[in-house]
C-alpha cells in the first residue's frame, strides 16, 4: 500500500505564492518517485487571511494544520498591516500557530553550499566549512512574557514587556540542543545575557544542572549574546549547535544566515513534542518583489526537505530534493539575490524548472 501524508500547505503572503506554487512541484516528482503520496490542504493565513477572513490565522486553519502529518509555510507579512492592532497583525497569527501546535523548539542550520561562497559578503577563509545549527526556543522569553502593554501616566507613555522563562521551558529546549549535538560534533554553546538578566542567569543554571546530570559527554560553553553576534562573523567555524532563548535566536538566525551568501537559502524546522511540525523559510515575505517572478523559492524547497525528512522520515525524498538545489547551483544557475559573474539568472520558475529537472535527472543546459 501507498502510504500518504496530509501537508497542510500555507503559501501567506508577498513572494510566499509564487514559491509555494514551484516547491509543491517538486515535492509531487520526489514523492511519485520515492514511493509515497502527499494530499495538500491549503489555507490562508497572515495577511492573506486578513483580507479573506479580517483574522491572520483562522481557527479552521489552526484546526487543518493540527490535522495535518506536517505544516508547510511560506512567509507571511506586508508593510500594508504594520498599522493594524498587534492582535490583528500576520506576525501575531505567526506565533499564534507556533504557540497553538506547541512548537517550542526551532531549529535553524547554516550550513556553506560550496558553489555559493562568493555570495558572502564575509570572506572565503572565514566562511568556508562552516556547518552550524542555531536551535531557538520559540513559544516563550520576550515573545510571550506578560505583564506587556503601553500606559500613559502623567504625560509619558511608557510600553513594555517581559523577558521570562520557566525552569522546565528551560529544560526542554536545552535537551533538545544536547540531543542534537550528540548527533552531530558534540559541542553545544549555550547564549545568554547573564552578566545582567536574572532570566539568563537561570537559563545558564539549568543548561549547567542538565550538563552535568544527562550530558556529561556534550562539550558545553556559555557565551554572552553581544559577544556571540561578534564571534560569529570573526570566528564562525568555532560553532556547532548554538542554542538560544526566542529573541536571541531571532537575531543571530539573521545573522548566522548571512554567512551562507543570502537569506534567500535558509530552511527551518519547528517542532513540538508531539504533533505535526512547521517547516518554513526563515526570509520574510520580500513584498518589493512580490508577483515578479524574482524570487529564489530554494530555501522553501529545503523547507519541504526538512519536512520530508523529520516530519516524514522520508530520508531518501528529503536527499534527493537537497541534491537537486546542489546540481543546480553548481551548473551556475542563479537567482537575482545570488547572481554572480559568469553564472545564468533565473526568475522563480525557471529556477523551479530547473530544480525540477535535476530531481528528475536530466542534464543541465543553459
Ligand atoms: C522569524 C521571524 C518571526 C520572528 C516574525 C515574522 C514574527 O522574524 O521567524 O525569525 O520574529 O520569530
Ligand atoms: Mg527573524
Amino acid at each position: 500500500m501507498t502510504s500518504s501524508f496530509r501537508i497542510t500547505l500555507l503559501p501567506g503572503d508577498g513572494i510566499g505564492p509564487e514559491i509555494t506554487a514551484v516547491t509543491r512541484q517538486l515535492l509531487d516528482a520526489v514523492s511519485r518517485q520515492h514511493g509515497f503520496e502527499l494530499l495538500y490542504d491549503e489555507q490562508p493565513m497572515g495577511g492573506a487571511a486578513i483580507d479573506a477572513t479580517g483574522e491572520p490565522l483562522p481557527a479552521s486553519t489552526l484546526e487543518a494544520c493540527r490535522a495535518s502529518d506536517a505544516v508547510l509555510l511560506a512567509a507571511i507579512g506586508s508593510p500594508q498591516y504594520d498599522c493594524l492592532p498587534r492582535e490583528q497583525r500576520p506576525e501575531t497569527g505567526l506565533l499564534g500557530l507556533r504557540a497553538g501546535l506547541g512548537l517550542f523548539a526551532n531549529l535553524r542550520p547554516v550550513k556553506i553550499i560550496p558553489a555559493l561562497i562568493e555570495a558572502s559578503t564575509l570572506k572565503r577563509e572565514v566562511i568556508e566549512g562552516v556547518d552550524l545549527l542555531v536551535v531557538r526556543e520559540l513559544t516563550g522569553g520576550v515573545y510571550f512574557g506578560t505583564p506587556k502593554g503601553r500606559v500613559e501616566s502623567e504625560g509619558r507613555v511608557r510600553a513594555f514587556n517581559t523577558m521570562a522563562y520557566f525552569d522546565d521551558e528551560i529544560d526542554r529546549i536545552a535537551k533538545v540542543g544536547f540531543d542534537l549535538a550528540q548527533q552531530r560534533s558534540g559541542r553545544l554553546c549555550s547564549v545568554d545575557k547573564a552578566n545582567v538578566l536574572d532570566v539568563s542567569q537561570l537559563w545558564r543554571d539549568r543548561v549547567e544542572a542538565l550538563h552535568a546530570s544527562s550530558y556529561p559527554g556534550v562539550e558545553l560553553s556559555h557565551m554572552y549574546v553581544d559577544n556571540a553576534a561578534m564571534q560569529l562573523v570573526r570566528n564562525p567555524r568555532q560553532f556547532d549547535v548554538l542554542l538560544t532563548s526566542n529573541l536571541f535566536g531571532d537575531i543571530l538566525s539573521d545573522e548566522a544566515a548571512m554567512l551562507s551568501g543570502s537569506i534567500g537559502m535558509l530552511p527551518s524546522a519547528s517542532l513540538g513534542a508531539s504533533g505535526p511540525g512547521l517547516f518554513e523559510p526563515i526570509h520574510g515575505s520580500a513584498p518589493d518583489i512580490a508577483g515578479q517572478d524574482k524570487a529564489n523559492p530554494m530555501a522553501m524547497v529545503l523547507s519541504a526537505a526538512m519536512l520530508l525528512r523529520i516530519g516524514l522520515q522520508q530520508e531518501a525524498a528529503a536527499a534527493a530534493l537537497e541534491a537537486a538545489v546542489d546540481r543546480v547551483l553548481a551548473a551556475g544557475f542563479r537567482t537575482g539575490d545570488l547572481m554572480a559573474e559568469g553564472c545564468t539568472q533565473l526568475g522563480c520558475r525557471a529556477m523551479g524548472d530547473q530544480l525540477l529537472a535535476a530531481l528528475e535527472g536530466v542534464p543541465a543546459t543553459a
